[in-house]
């Protein structure tokens, strides 16, 4: 039983092959390039089905636009806190921040969530998510060390995030940026 089982492989084989050789010398190419034309023929076949299959594992994720370059008030600036309006920003040392890219930092269910639409200069110098203000901070009473730790991450945001522009007092005048895309300042 086993033999005859053999002896029937070889025998498909056998003709397998020389069917191949036939048909190769048809072509005029040889079995081995008929053997890698299939593999390049099915290959060609599975990228081409991929190309025109909807992918519909990969959720679609809006795009949101980059921003205009403004100086806002603390008041305005709530609202930029990725719910009101999808951007979030915040304040560090004067400067607004667009850091709507580090969504998973500051966006609603965030751990930093509480700094987004806020002035954040006092929280990240003092390392407490809760120090954040909506009123106007001067921040004056610093250490020198929470200082320091501000002006560090001020320094490490403006290679990360794009410059929005001031956060100005109310009665202060703002630029005008003339429609200028805020970008990442270095
Ligand atoms: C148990 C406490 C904490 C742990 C374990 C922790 C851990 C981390 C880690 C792993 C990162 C990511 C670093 C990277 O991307 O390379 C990060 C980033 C950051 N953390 Fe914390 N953190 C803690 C507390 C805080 C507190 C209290 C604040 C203050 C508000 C804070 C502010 C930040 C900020 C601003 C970033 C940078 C996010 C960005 O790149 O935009 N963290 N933290």
């Amino acid at each position: 039983m086993r033999d005859e089982k053999r002896l029937l492989k070889e025998r498909f084989t056998t003709y397998f092959w020389g069917k191949m050789v036939e048909f190769g010398s048809l072509l005029e190419i040889s079995a081995w390039d008929f053997v890698l034309l299939s593999i390049l023929a099915v290959l060609v076949y599975r990228w081409w089905k991929r190309q025109n299959t909807p992918d519909v594992e990969r959720p679609v994720v809006p795009k949101i636009p980059p921003t205009e370059m403004m100086d806002l008030t603390i008041e305005e600036l709530l609202k930029y806190n990725g719910t009101t309006d999808p951007h979030i920003f915040f304040a560090l040392n004067g400067t607004i921040f667009d850091v709507t890219r580090g969504a998973n930092f500051y966006g609603p269910d965030g751990p930093y969530g509480a700094l987004a639409g806020h002035d954040a200069t006092r929280s990240l110098a003092t390392m407490d998510t809760k120090a954040v203000k909506t009123e106007w901070d001067n921040c004056d009473d610093l250490t020198p060390s929470e200082r320091d730790s501000a002006n560090e991450w001020e320094a490490s945001f403006k290679f990360k995030y794009p410059t929005v522009g001031k956060l100005v007092k109310s009665q202060e005048e703002k630029k005008d940026y003339e429609g200028k895309i805020a970008g990442i300042n270095m």
